[in-house]
């Protein structure tokens, strides 16, 4: 290893494979999770001047694997304000290739608009539609068809339904040593009757659920395990999926 920050990461790595984290600080992260997800606390940030309802250590995870993946095509459903969009985009602008396709039911007006004047718009494609119908599938299929490297993300209806449905539809295009990553996950290690309002989706019926009955058949497909355990604090827990054969 020639750079001392790499291997100071790999040294660390290898530390957390091999003791995980000390029991206090994986409380104090759980504690964290709990508090901050039923104060909304994914809704605090922006990228790029457009709303991202992430958590940053997500983020910084997501651009982990796009530097590694370097994706030709990332495929995302859930646009909402658009921020993880312009994210996406910003960072393959970096590299220096790649697209965004965005997938929404509802892309609201304004936010149609500021997304689309915005610089990274130029990495960006937008269709609006149900992610899982014949319809939107049809044109993503015709997009991804000359893509080599696909990333996908799932951060539409959290509904186990849904999410298994969409696990099914997007997960070929995944390409070797990609992932797809399915957001909140979390859904189901939060406390029972933990959201104020009402949600389609909760214990039982959610991402998580959806991913553990995905991975019963999809063997070429494994949870990240290494992402989980440095990351601590997500809205992905065991949502970070790595296609391997
Ligand atoms: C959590 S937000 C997405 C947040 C966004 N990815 C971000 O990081 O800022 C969820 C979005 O999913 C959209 N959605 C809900 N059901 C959908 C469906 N069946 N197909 C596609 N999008 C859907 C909603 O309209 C909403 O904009």
């Amino acid at each position: 290893m020639d750079n001392p920050i790499s291997q100071f990461i790999e040294e660390r790595k290898a530390r957390i494979k091999a003791n995980g984290h000390n029991e206090s600080l994986k409380a104090s992260a759980k504690a964290f999770n709990d508090a901050s997800n039923s104060n909304q606390y994914s809704y605090n940030f922006s990228w790029m001047g457009r709303p991202i309802i992430q958590y940053p250590q997500d983020m910084i995870a997501m651009q982990e694997i796009i530097w590694e993946v370097k994706p030709d095509l990332i495929i995302e459903t859930g646009i909402a304000h658009g921020g993880s969009l312009i994210y996406y985009a910003s960072l393959l602008e970096l590299i220096g290739k790649g697209e965004v396709l965005g997938i929404d039911i509802d892309i609201r007006k304004h936010n149609k608009a500021e997304i689309e004047k915005h610089p990274m718009f130029k990495r960006i494609k937008m269709l609006e539609g149900s992610s899982i119908s014949e319809d939107i599938i049809g044109q993503v299929k015709s997009i991804a068809k000359d893509k080599q490297k696909i990333l996908v993300i799932l951060d539409s209806n959290h509904t186990y339904d849904h999410v298994l449905r969409e696990l099914e539809l997007y997960s070929p295009f995944v390409s070797l040593s990609s992932y797809i990553v399915v957001f909140d996950t979390i859904v189901e290690d939060l406390p029972a009757n933990y959201f104020k309002e009402e949600r389609p989706w909760g214990i039982g019926n959610n991402p998580k659920t959806a991913v553990f009955e995905f991975l019963k058949k999809n063997t070429d497909f494994v949870i990240d395990k290494e992402i989980d355990n440095k990351l601590l604090i997500s809205v992905a827990p065991q949502g970070y999926l790595k296609r391997i054969k």
